[in-house]
């Protein structure tokens, strides 16, 4: 029997697509199982709520503005009921990641299991699973959720946290990993209708695959096709599931796109991102790292008795503008270190003093 794999993603809600799409590859095969790479969109009763007509609110458990995306997309809100309810049952197990519309409260429950559904399997981490696939045991994993657009943004639930990001590392670095489920893009580049070449994607991600080689990599979120070949891995965006479009591997390990609907699917030419910004990123990261650090410092120097006037007292230094203070600072978090660090006032004194004679001797040059 030509067994095979339905890779689907971006189906907000639709659950009925999803069956559709087992139907029709499951004519002309055995379907072993389904992949779905996140905004599958489970909801309950309670995700939404009902709308107070009075303040023009939901009483839902979402926010409002995720529950009005909802809404403005007419995604469906009552296909995944009859299986949480039991009423009816994936033909095949479905694993999944998050993706960044989801009901986190009933997906987090899904997760850990304090809600079951029957062949809904949720993907963690730190969890390989491994799918019996003709002679082959195929090993997947994955990581949902996206990266923050920005450096500012907020942190929501809907985004990788370190915690999950390391996790991920370590599973794909014990593992060789057959497929691999994203929602997240890595960080590349597609051309625009005037031909300009536009980023998405994290170079965080770039880094996680560049460094653990997944085979085959499955990534949502972009909800348009393109393929690309990133050092010993290959790559491959999915199309919108709202609409029936997804992917099979056939026994040859072979992946095609595929549509419900007779339809021409365009796989977007791609690239990786641009490098100068990739690295601009992790200069960014750097030093927001190291800004961290020096909060902290700073934060614990608010402790320590020794300040700009103990410095005065001890050495003959002047102190008169911030730029002053500016030059000063490197000098104080070391002391501040230093006391932190249970050295006698001696040792700091005699830090200090070897410091400044230094910069004396510099300014003096
Ligand atoms: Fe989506
Ligand atoms: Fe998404």
């Amino acid at each position: 029997m030509n067994q095979k794999i339905i890779i689907v993603g971006d189906t907000h809600g639709n659950f009925e697509i999803i069956e559709e799409i087992f139907q029709k590859e499951n004519a002309s095969g055995e379907v072993v199982a389904i992949l779905h790479a996140g905004d599958i969109g489970v909801y309950d009763e309670n995700s939404i709520g009902v709308l107070d007509e009075a303040t023009g609110k939901y009483s839902g458990r979402m926010s409002q503005k995720e529950i009005k995306n909802i809404l403005r997309h007419n995604d469906p809100i009552g296909e995944f009921l009859p299986y949480l309810k039991g009423e009816k049952k994936f033909p095949v197990p479905v694993y999944n990641i998050a993706g960044n519309h989801e009901d986190f409260d009933l997906y987090d429950d899904l997760l850990e299991g304090r809600i079951k559904v029957e062949n809904f399997i949720p993907l963690k981490q730190n969890q390989v699973h491994t799918i019996d696939f003709g002679k082959q045991k195929l090993k997947i994993a994955g990581l949902g959720k996206i990266y923050p657009r920005s450096e500012t943004s907020r942190f929501g639930r809907q985004h990788i946290s370190e915690d999950e990001y390391s996790r991920s590392r370590k599973t794909l670095s014990s593992n060789k990993v057959d497929i691999f489920l994203l929602h997240e893009p890595p960080y590349l580049a597609k051309q625009n209708e005037s031909s300009k070449w536009m980023s998405f994607g994290s170079p965080r991600i770039t880094e996680l695959i560049r460094d653990a080689r997944p085979s085959k990599v499955f990534i949502g979120h972009m909800h348009f096709e393109y393929s690309y070949s990133f050092g010993q891995s290959e790559l491959f965006g999915l199309g919108y599931g709202v609409v029936g479009r997804y992917a099979v591997i056939d026994s040859k390990l072979e992946v095609k796109y595929s549509a419900l609907e007779e339809t021409t699917i365009k796989i977007h030419p791609i690239r990786v991102g641009n490098e100068a910004y990739y690295l601009n990123e992790i200069r960014k990261k750097k030093v927001q790292e190291q800004r961290l650090e020096e909060k902290r410092i700073r934060h614990e120097m608010k402790k320590s008795p020794y300040d700009m006037n103990w410095l005065k007292t001890i050495f003959p230094i002047q102190i008169k503008s911030k730029e002053d203070k500016k030059n000063y600072a490197p000098l104080f978090l070391e002391i501040s270190r230093m006391f932190f660090s249970k050295k006698s006032e001696e040792e700091i004194i005699q830090f200090a003093k070897k410091c400044i004679e230094k910069s004396l001797i510099i300014q003096g040059e």
